[in-house]
């Protein structure tokens, strides 16, 4: 049985095969989807505040013509009884043919897999990793840059809370089983990219200085993960350390394109929106297709 819980467990060919199916998949939603999950059923389990990533799975599953059960709010589940994830696990397993899961706690999703009889995709286990979305973010690249992806060099530049910012995380590990991708890490010090994430050939900084702008094919900015900061003192010290206006979009090169995993909070100003840089729209989109793969994948269905 198949399970995402890591960019770990990738490599260059399944990640090739990933990007292609959710190309398919893409032709598919054009035509307003399929019925290959038909009598399947997703069970989402979102233990910490989503948007994009719940919505994108169920629309993924309900365009692969199955249904979705969800349980959204930590404060109507048993697990504020006391009831232990493995227990909620396997309850869920006997309901559902796979599990998406969001939760606060880094290791979750694999704890969970543990005692799934189902296929459990992470959807983002507390400061850990967020493997679909890193797998839609690097969809986004192949899709933005289709004629240099894996030929051409391309600069990719990481903005904001390294440290915490688990979508990172999972990019970069992803990014590391292709050629010609130079990865450069810009943050504060205190929140770097943790060591275990990091390679030999990286760079880092921590001045979002013009040449740092300019030379970047790709920058991908993040949020201040607040949640995870020990108080809100701490937070206010990085709150708004890096912000993209229109004046530093426009010092990127007019090919490059500006990545977001959204939300954003004051780091990305509406103006910027319209520039041709702006790209977080059109990779928010790309969850669909992803995920549809990955469902697909999961139940064997392709
Ligand atoms: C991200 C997450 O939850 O890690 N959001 C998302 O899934 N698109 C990023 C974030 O919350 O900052």
């Amino acid at each position: 049985m198949e399970h995402i819980l890591s960019a770990q467990q990738f490599d260059k060919a399944s990640l090739l095969e990933t990007l292609d199916q959710a190309s398919k998949m893409d032709k598919i939603l054009a035509k307003g989807g399929s019925d290959i999950a038909r009598g399947k059923i997703l069970g989402a389990l979102f233990y910490e505040p989503s948007t994009r990533t719940r919505l994108s799975f169920e629309t993924a599953m309900l365009r692969l013509g199955g249904n979705v059960i969800s349980e959204t709010d930590v404060h109507f589940s048993s697990i504020t009884k006391g009831e232990v994830l493995p227990d909620t696990i396997r309850m869920v397993s006997g309901y559902a043919d796979i599990i998406a899961m969001r939760s606060k706690n880094k290791g979750d999703a694999a704890l969970a897999a543990e005692y799934s009889s189902v296929p459990v995709l992470n959807a983002g286990d507390g400061a850990g990793e967020h493997p679909t979305q890193g797998l839609l973010d690097l969809y986004t690249i192949y899709k933005e840059f289709p004629n240099k992806f894996d030929k051409e060099p391309l600069n990719v530049t990481f903005v904001g809370d390294l440290k915490y910012g688990r979508t990172v995380h999972s990019l970069c590990t992803l990014l590391r089983n292709f050629e010609g991708f130079k990865l450069n890490f810009i943050a504060p010090d205190a929140l770097q990219l943790p060591e275990k994430y990091r390679e030999s050939q990286d760079s880092f900084g921590e001045d979002l200085s013009s040449s740092v702008l300019q030379e970047a094919d790709i920058i991908y900015d993040t949020r201040i993960q607040s949640e995870r900061f020990e108080s809100q003192a701490e937070y206010e010290k990085y709150k708004g350390v890096y912000v993209f206006d229109a004046g530093k979009v426009n010092q990127m090169k007019s090919s490059a394109i500006l990545m977001h995993p959204l939300p954003r909070v004051n780091e990305i100003t509406q103006e910027v929106d319209t520039l041709p840089q702006a790209a977080y729209f059109r990779q928010a989109r790309n969850g669909v297709p992803v995920r549809m793969a990955l469902i697909a994948q999961c139940l064997g269905l392709v």
